[in-house]
């Protein structure tokens, strides 16, 4: 893979999408033209946003602890490439690739990359196998439940090695919180989130197995780093649809 995008080759931009889209969500077009630095500021900016990235950064770096360090990585959709120094920094040579031109051109300025690719995920300009690991982080809840399991094995299938993704789970006390304004009568906002059961069901359903679950930060932080893999010699069913 090394001769696949060489240092200094930025390729994203000009070639047209292929289509169709195979699965419909708010997440495919909100980004497209969106102000991606507000963006970035909005999610990454002050000190409790930086603190967290950071916390999350430790646990996406204990989950790809195997890879070796100079590994190829696609970090997909890579958004406004916030996570590319941290990848680089471990020594992993940085693909990104996301369907927004807007979070694409910002995440072009940053040098730690490789390059970067316009792509749509669920149909990955990349044939299997090509990245000794994929990381994934902010969009799996975005999915509709039932595309989840075919774009979690789509992914997986990218890599040698893992699929590093985040997911959102309830074990929190916010949605502690939230659910006691509900017992209470008043309103509270009600996300995606997936137990236990169901994202080992997911993942099953997807055909791949689940190595490690690793909490951002237990009680306060909604995210779970997780480690999937293409089970070795496994020939992949295809993917049984939705957890319900
Ligand atoms: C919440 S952002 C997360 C970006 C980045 N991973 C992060 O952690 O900041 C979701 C990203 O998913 C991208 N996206 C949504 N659907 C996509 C698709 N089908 N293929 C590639 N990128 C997609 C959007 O353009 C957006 O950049």
């Amino acid at each position: 893979m090394s001769g696949f995008a060489p240092v200094g080759v930025r390729c994203y931009g000009a070639r047209a999408m292929p289509a169709p889209a195979t699965a419909d969500y708010v997440a495919r077009w909100g980004y497209r033209t969106l102000d991606a630095r507000r963006y970035e500021r909005r999610r990454y900016g002050g000190r409790m946003r930086r603190l967290n990235l950071r916390l999350l950064e430790w646990a996406l770096a204990r989950a790809l602890s195997g890879v070796a360090p100079d590994g190829l990585v696609l970090d997909v959709p890579c958004g406004t490439g916030i996570l590319a120094r941290f990848l680089a920094a471990r020594g992993f040579r940085v693909i990104g690739t996301d369907l927004s031109p807007a979070m694409l051109a910002v995440a072009h300025e940053r040098p730690e990359a490789l390059g970067h690719v316009r792509a749509d995920l669920e149909m990955p300009p990349y044939p299997p196998g090509t990245f000794d690991a994929v990381v994934c982080t902010r969009f799996l809840m975005h999915l509709p439940a039932e595309s989840r399991p075919r774009v979690l094995r789509t992914l997986a299938e990218l890599a040698r090695g893992p699929l590093v993704g985040t997911v959102c789970h309830p074990y929190t006390l916010k949605t502690f919180g939230r659910g006691v304004r509900r017992l209470l009568g008043r309103q509270a906002k009600r996300s995606p989130r997936l137990t236990r059961s169901a994202l080992a069901a997911e993942v099953a359903a997807a055909g791949l197995r689940l190595e490690r679950v690793i909490p951002v930060m237990p009680i306060l932080s909604e995210v779970w780093v997780v480690v999937l893999r293409v089970p070795s010699g496994a020939q992949l069913a295809a993917p049984r649809g939705g957890v319900q």
